[in-house]
């Protein structure tokens, strides 16, 4: 029939299957295959047609590569028509993830079965998109039309058994056995005489809808979706759903998605999917690199990260064991990973049982000799090269040869650490973020002499305690905090300007960012910055140069935690509000150093607080630092909740057009000075060639 998809007849069966790996995607041959092999099912003896999949799952969706290219025949609808107009039942044979048009393939379906570990979902809106072949049509129809709206705008896949619930499923089948089950089902259902169910046939009783109720679902999904249409789009299509025949609901959706298709938020969006799959890939790895057996961690220091660290690996049950100083600072640590924990119980996310086996996995100890057995070891102690090198050393001494040995610095040297012992090769950097349990990203800070195998290794355990791993070489701040120093500095430097705390932080989070620069120092603490500032000789010697920061510090308000730093906090509901004497004290300053103050424009604040970041990154592209301009983009998504529907600071560099941001970033060095805003050679050659971060990268190759 076709490479991808055969049709075989197995006695009054006919069975459609598709093998098309990684994960079955709806490509233009797969499209292909499932209608030839309906049509064929029509005119032969077969009494009932079963749609199954080879490999490790069900269709997992149209296939992205496509979008945004000329469309090619057959159009998924088409293949969907031709299935729920087939006179023979067509049953859906589900394992794996039957996802997006995957699942809208199964909905087309008169019946589906899935085995239990099988699950379904309509990820769609997580690429900026919404279900585009029927899914908002049809679900409603079956689950109502309240769970088709957390379904469809949630994204998030739902278990089979779950989905048989909502009537989204009709068989679990039991055992592994689904080919051999998915016929057996179908040979019952003929047997029977199952009538051949059309979801199109059922329709939604409108005055089960509150009145009201889709304009609320507006109103709350705005709130959400910062600066993405999908979700107010998904709305649209389910009252559709309700209000209209199928036939023009399906035809609403289908103008809605070619909308979604074509708009920048996707387009960004399913530049992460794919962004976030590469950076899991290191460049000069051999693919039959081997990957060392990780049976048991240890972490050393249980503060604000290890504990978060310890409950990454006991969530996947890899028991750990937490390293302290001494049995008080042991049982803090302990008792904050059991109090987080029963936040968790307490949301209703977890039973008290699991909770009481994860923190069974881990144990609390102050003696090395416990830990020289263990296969990784990460160190999270305090922030200081001397005494992690003296860990190290202590850990070269103890653990047994093959284990790797990790540190989650921010900023030390990764190099010098490896050198504390006597197996550079086994050093690399495992740099989590806060809170380490939350946060999805790992930069993995790969040494001078870090072996192949320990990156390969790390990559791995990266991806099965569920973070989304980035490579870093070795450089002060590694990617991600590197970049950071610039935008942090601008934010402050705007005060003087002319700038609010509140017009700064405001503008961002409009663009999409979760909180504001000056809003996150607070919730950080001033003080954390204000310390690390004064550790440095590496800065020019400016007085306006953090300036408000640093006086905020030292008039004891250090943010949150003393109720007041760049706003003044409500003792209750801990929300920010603006500080009038803030406000003087900025002006006071601005006239002190001769600062004429202005009105700053939204634009210039976008530039001044990004363009930093992508001169950094620029740089660190130069230096080898990142692999790739994507990995940059994955690292601010995942580690610094840059909007999504941006695609990163690289991809927006790109957008925004290179030539525009090396020129604004000329005249701000023109402004305020090389010190600041000297720009990269990288980003000036490519803005003089016209070319984009994603086209350099290109041009280089993926080795
Ligand atoms: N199209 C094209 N390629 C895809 C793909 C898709 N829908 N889904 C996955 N891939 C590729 C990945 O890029 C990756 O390629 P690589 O090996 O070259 O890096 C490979 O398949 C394997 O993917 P993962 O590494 O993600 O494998 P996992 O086993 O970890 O996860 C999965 C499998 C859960 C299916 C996950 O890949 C996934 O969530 N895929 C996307 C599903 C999705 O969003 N579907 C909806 C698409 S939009 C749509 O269907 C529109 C419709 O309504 C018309
Ligand atoms: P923390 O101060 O909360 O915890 C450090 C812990 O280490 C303390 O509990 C202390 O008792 C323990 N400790 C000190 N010396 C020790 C020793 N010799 N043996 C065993 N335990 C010892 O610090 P935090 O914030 O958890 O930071 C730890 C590391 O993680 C630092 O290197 C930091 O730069 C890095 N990091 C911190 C992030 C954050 O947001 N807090 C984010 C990413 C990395």
């Amino acid at each position: 029939m076709s490479e991808v998809v055969s049709y075989q007849l197995q006695g009054n069966v006919g069975v459609i299957t598709v093998n098309s790996p990684p994960v079955n995607a709806l490509s233009q041959a797969v499209r292909k295959g499932i209608l030839d092999g309906v049509k064929a099912a029509q005119a032969d003896d077969s009494e009932a047609i079963v749609i199954r999949c080879d490999g490790r799952t069900f269709i997992a969706g149209a296939d992205i590569t496509e979008f945004g290219k000329p469309p090619l025949d057959p159009w998924l609808p088409e293949v969907l028509t031709a299935i729920e107009n087939s006179r023979k039942p067509v049953i859906a044979a589900i394992h794996g993830t039957a996802l997006g048009g995957g699942f809208e393939v199964a909905l087309a379906c008169h019946y589906r079965c899935a085995v239990a570990s099988a699950m379904v979902g309509l990820p769609e809106v997580k690429l900026g998109l919404l279900p585009g072949a029927g899914g908002t049509q049809r679900v409603p129809r079956v689950a109502g039309v309240k769970a088709a709206l957390d379904m469809i705008t949630g994204g998030n896949p739902i278990a089979a058994a779950k989905a048989k619930d909502m009537g989204l499923i009709d068989e679990i089948v039991e055992g592994d056995d689904l080919a051999a089950g998915a016929v057996s089902y179908a040979r019952d259902l003929v047997a029977s005489g199952a009538p051949l169910k059309r979801i199109r046939d059922i329709s939604i009783k409108k005055e089960t809808i509150e009145p009201g109720f889709f304009d609320n679902a507006r109103k709350q999904l705005a709130k959400r979706a910062r600066g993405q249409i999908a979700q107010d789009r998904i709305v649209s299509c389910i009252e559709a759903a309700v209000n209209l025949p199928m036939d023009q609901g399906l035809a609403r959706e289908r103008e809605l998605f070619q909308e979604l298709v074509k708009s920048p938020e996707s387009a960004a969006m399913r530049h992460i999917f794919f962004a976030e799959r590469q950076a899991a890939k290191i460049k000069d790895l051999p693919k039959d690199t081997p990957i060392r057996d990780i049976k048991s961690v240890a972490i050393i220091g249980g503060g604000t990260m290890g504990g978060g660290i310890a409950m990454c690996f006991a969530n996947v049950g890899v028991p750990v064991t937490l390293l302290e100083v001494n049995d008080e600072a042991l049982q803090r640590g302990m008792g904050i990973i059991r109090k987080n924990y029963s936040i968790t119980v307490q949301k209703g996310k977890m039973s008290e049982e699991q909770m009481e086996k994860r923190i069974g996995l881990i144990q609390g100890s102050t003696d090395y000799v416990e830990i020289a057995d263990v296969d990784l070891v990460i160190e999270a102690v305090f922030e200081n090269l001397e005494l992690k090198k003296e860990i190290f050393a202590r850990l070269d001494g103890v653990c047994k040869q093959g284990a790797i040995l990790a540190t989650n610095t921010s900023y030390q040297d990764v190099d010098a650490i490896a050198a504390a012992t006597g197996r550079p090769q086994d050093v690399l950097g495992l740099h989590f973020f806060s809170p380490a349990n939350v946060m999805k990203l790992l930069e993995v800070v790969r040494g001078e002499k870090t072996a192949d195998d320990v990156l390969a290794t790390s990559m791995a355990i990266g991806k099965k305690i569920g973070k989304v791993c980035a490579l870093s070489r070795v450089c002060y701040g590694f990617i991600g905090n590197r970049m950071l120093g610039g935008y942090g500095r601008e934010a402050q430097m705007l005060l003087l300007d002319g700038c609010t705390p509140e017009q700064v932080d405001s503008t961002l989070e409009e663009f999409g960012m979760a909180m504001g620069p000056l809003a996150m120092g607070d919730l950080a603490g001033l003080d954390v910055g204000y310390k690390a500032r004064q550790a440095r000789t590496d800065l020019p010697d400016d007085p306006k140069l953090y300036r408000m920061g640093t006086l905020l510090v030292e008039m004891g308000r250090h943010g949150q935690k003393t109720g007041s730093g760049f706003y003044k906090y409500d003792p209750e509901t801990r929300q920010r509000q603006s500080d009038p004497e803030v406000d003087a004290l900025i002006k006071e300053e601005a006239a002190k150093l001769g600062v004429e103050q202005r009105d700053i424009s939204k634009e210039e604040i976008l530039a001044r607080c990004f363009y930093p970041l992508i001169n950094e990154g620029a740089k660190i592209l130069e230096e080898g630092i990142a692999q790739r301009p994507s990995d940059i983009d994955v690292v601010y998504v995942f580690g610094y909740a840059f909007p999504v529907a941006k695609g990163g600071p690289m991809f927006y560099a790109d957008q925004v057009g290179l030539k525009n941001v090396y020129d604004k970033i000329c005249e701000f060095r023109d402004r305020y000075g090389a010190d600041y805003w000297q720009p990269a050679p990288l980003l000036e050659k490519l803005a003089n060639e016209g070319k984009t971060f994603a086209q350099w990268d290109q041009e280089r190759g993926d080795g």
